[in-house]
């Protein structure tokens, strides 16, 4: 019986390559769709040369090109997407990507009857959270057109599974860090910052006391729950992938200055900060997924901070 092929859309970034070999290993063969705008062309190129990936060098803006490149494929996984912190600077071009691009993904998945589609959903849909942790029947408040698109894609498929039984599941990332992630990277960005200001003998600032926290997810962790909800029995619902921990930026500023080994102290820049806070509810992770986070944030960041060093 030939491989059953899983289509994804942004699988040349950060969190598509390291979903890819977990997805290798179970004997699937990969279809790449992805613009190569922020994508690791080296890294596609190794994969190419296994023999079970190829890559389909296109937008997801343009509803004909994903509908044929489709073709054949068992399952989607739906990545492609321009970030929170473009969105705000050009909305035209985010709603063109992250809206017509949702829509031209799952029209074409519903189309063509596959099996599974997952999309990566975010933890912004919800806005600024009344409560912790952050439960998946909680208010939605999207505050910018990336989260609004990331709700309303999490709507269009509601629409897709009624009209044309198509079969899905809305991952709620929280804030995802590993190997392989650009520097620019928008909540995780603090990350690369303060570890490079520590490797130079500068001390990391930090605003207000600190408190602000997120919820911060190893890649490797995540991309085992996106293989999960690809074939996990339950389907049609959003489900939130995190740790359940919420990290303020003073700990993980601790955190780092260990892992790095230095002996410097943060500067607390005083000024009044907007404090936000997240944490995850994943008790339905784990009850439909099976998936639990193995990582802590102290194992994630030493192992962070040792391979940059190499
Ligand atoms: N990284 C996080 O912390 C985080 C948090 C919440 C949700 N997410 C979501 O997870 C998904 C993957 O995120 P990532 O961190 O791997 O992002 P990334 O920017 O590393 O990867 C996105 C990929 O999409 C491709 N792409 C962009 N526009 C395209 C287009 N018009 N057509 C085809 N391909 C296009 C890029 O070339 C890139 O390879 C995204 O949907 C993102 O919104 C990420």
């Amino acid at each position: 019986m030939s491989k059953k092929t899983v289509f994804i859309t942004g699988g040349a970034g950060f969190i598509g390559l390291h979903v890819i070999p977990l997805l290798l290993e179970k004997d699937y063969r990969i279809r790449i769709f992805d613009n190569m705008s922020r994508g690791d062309r080296g890294r596609v190129n190794e994969l190419v040369a296994t023999g079970n990936v190829e890559l389909v060098e296109q937008d997801v803006r343009y509803g004909g090109a994903v509908h044929n490149a489709m073709k054949g494929c068992s399952h989607v996984i739906h990545f492609a997407t321009v970030s929170i912190n473009k969105s705000q600077a050009d909305p035209y071009e985010s709603i063109d990507i992250n809206m017509v691009g949702n829509n031209n993904v799952f029209a074409a998945a519903a189309d063509h009857g596959v099996e599974r589609l997952v999309f990566a959903s975010s933890a912004s849909v919800y806005g600024d959270p009344k409560k912790l942790p952050m439960h998946e029947d909680d208010e939605l408040n999207p505050l910018t057109p990336y989260c609004i698109s990331k709700r309303a894609g999490e709507d269009l498929l509601g629409f897709y599974q009624r009209s044309k039984g198509l079969s899905w599941m809305a991952l709620r990332f929280f804030n995802v860090y590993g190997p392989g992630q650009k520097i620019e990277a928008y909540y995780t960005s603090v990350i690369n910052t303060f570890i490079q200001r520590l490797r130079s003998g500068q001390p990391p600032i930090i605003d207000g006391k600190g408190e602000q926290s997120m919820d911060f997810i190893h890649v490797t962790d995540l991309a085992k729950g996106v293989v999960a909800a690809l074939e996990s029995e339950q389907d049609n619902m959003p489900v939130n992938i995190g740790t359940g921990v919420d990290t303020s930026i003073a700990q993980l500023t601790k955190i780092l200055i260990q892992a790095v080994g230095t002996d410097v102290e943060p500067i607390f820049n005083p000024r009044d900060v907007l404090v936000s806070r997240r944490a995850a509810d994943i008790t339905r992770a784990r009850e439909v997924l099976g998936w639990e986070p193995q990582i802590t944030v102290e194992q994630g960041m030493n192992e962070l901070v040792k391979n940059q060093a190499r």
